[in-house]
């Protein structure tokens, strides 16, 4: 695991956009996982600009979602399908095509089938190239919440109160409209990407990014599992890192490998 600690959540983003810039310019197999919330939009932005550039696009390529709500109405901005619809498809965007965008269909009559359905069409497409990650300021990844099977495969959840509270912002500030329920790329989903990039940034991820670099693994802190992955790029900002403690190696590490 690389840890690079910026001073700020702007220089991650940039950062962030250099990594899946160079991964997806060089892959061969063109499919990226993306994420949703609130720490990838610096991101987005930054890709959304090198396309303007011309020196990135997606217009080939396929992107993974790593969740979606259950019963969230089609045309809700924060259905996750609209959201990165929102922040890349199209040409005034990265390129990527609609139909070329996967996320699990949380309004489909059967969730299950639909959570098979998405961790098919990753393996049936090649798999995930890079994975882009946020964290939960519970150490969720996708919407794999504390006790969730490290080896996991795409499934249906439910939130717990923590997420439901920090994601209220996005509903109106009003707990009881956050969905209650999930279908998320389960942890040995996510672990089958061929290369994993986490972004953390503000104080209220200090303590999931503290058990993520150097706590214990355990499926309490689900995070943790990418410890077991040969090829991660944590990401984080001052705030974020606040609780490390071997930063000076993490330095060392970022700046001469
Ligand atoms: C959400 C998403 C995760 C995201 C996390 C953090 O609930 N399901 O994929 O990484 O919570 O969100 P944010 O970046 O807004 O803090």
């Amino acid at each position: 695991m690389k840890v690079g600690i910026f001073s700020d959540a702007h220089k991650v983003g940039a950062e962030a956009a250099r990594i899946v810039i160079e991964a997806m310019n060089g892959a061969t197999i063109r499919n990226l996982g993306v994420a949703t919330g609130s720490t990838p939009l610096n991101l987005y932005a930054e890709l959304r600009k090198a396309h303007e550039e011309g020196t990135f696009s997606l217009a080939d390529a396929r992107a993974f979602a790593l969740d979606e709500y259950v019963n969230v109405p089609e045309d809700h901005p924060e259905r996750y399908r609209n959201v990165l619809r929102t922040e890349l498809v199209g040409d005034d965007k990265t390129g990527l095509k609609d139909e070329n965008l996967f996320t699990p269909d949380g309004n489909d009559s059967d969730s299950l089938v639909a959570a098979d359905r998405h961790d098919a069409a990753i393996r049936d497409n090649g798999g995930v190239e890079l994975q882009i990650l946020g964290i939960g300021s519970n150490g969720h990844i996708g919407f794999n919440e504390p006790g969730t099977a490290l080896t996991s495969r795409t499934h249906v959840d439910v939130l717990t109160r923590q997420t439901r509270e920090d994601n209220a912002r996005f509903f109106d500030d009003d707990i009881s409209k956050v969905p209650t329920h999930c279908i998320t790329q389960g942890l040995g989903t996510i672990m089958d990407a061929r290369s994993i990039l986490l972004i953390a940034t503000g104080s209220a991820k200090k303590e999931a990014v503290k058990e993520l670099v150097e706590g214990a693994v355990s499926s309490f802190w689900p995070a943790t599992i990418l410890q077991m992955h040969p090829n991660v790029t944590v990401l984080v900002d001052k705030a974020a890192a606040e609780l490390l403690t071997r930063t000076d190696f993490y330095k060392d590490r970022w700046e001469t490998l």
